[in-house]
């Protein structure tokens, strides 16, 4: 059967290594590492700026069958990240979340992330790939946008008052898929 999230499945996915060699590989979510992962992941970035509780953020990571798929992230088999993907959503997958740990941003693992969640997509003949940032989370807009994702719009007030979500999309048509690795 076809996942209801294809072409991303309930199973591991090597997705790389960091800069020094530590391999990253995507884990179907589990209470455990939700355990772990809702307070760290409540604790920065557009979380934290949104005030997200822990204890909602770590309901939200054990949904199933709504459309998402959500991953932990592991280095070195230890969780250290969380990835969900809404698939299919306009003409391609939409990256909910992407949540790199502090001790690890930096060092590459945001980027192997992008480039899998690309592949991927490219793979199965999606035409796009899709994504939200805050508007005031400028070093994530400058990492996507040396990856070739643009604005599509502001979604203002999205989240609440004064403050814009930027919608972005990068085209994969007529993109070829890098097997280098
Ligand atoms: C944004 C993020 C996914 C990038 O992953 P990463 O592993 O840190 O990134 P890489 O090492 O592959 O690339 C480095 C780039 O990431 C961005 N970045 C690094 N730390 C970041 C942070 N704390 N917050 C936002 N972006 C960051 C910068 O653009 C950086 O490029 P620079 O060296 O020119 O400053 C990761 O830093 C993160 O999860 N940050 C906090 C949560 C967040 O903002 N997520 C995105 C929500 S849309």
């Amino acid at each position: 059967m076809i996942a209801s999230t294809y072409p991303f499945t309930e199973e591991s996915h090597a997705v790389g290594a960091t800069g020094d060699g530590r391999a990253l590989v995507l884990l179907p979510m589990t209470p455990a590492a939700a355990t772990v992962l809702a307070p760290a992941i409540a604790s920065i970035g557009p979380w934290a700026h949104y005030n997200f509780a822990p204890a909602d953020l770590e309901a939200s990571l054990l949904v199933t069958g709504d459309g998402a798929i959500r991953y932990q992230l592991t280095c070195d088999g230890v969780p250290a990240g969380v990835v969900i993907i809404r698939s299919p959503w306009l003409a391609g997958p939409y990256l909910q979340i992407l949540a790199v740990l502090p001790a690890l941003q930096g060092t590459g693992t945001g980027t192997a992330v992008l480039k899998w969640y690309e592949t991927t997509a490219m793979a199965a003949r999606m035409r796009n790939v899709w994504l939200c940032v805050s508007g005031f989370n400028v070093d994530a807009q400058r990492f996507y946008e040396r990856y070739g994702y643009t604005l599509i719009g502001h979604l203002p007030d999205l989240m609440r008052d004064g403050d814009d979500e930027l919608l972005m999309r990068k085209s994969l048509a007529g993109l070829v898929i890098d097997a280098s690795g």
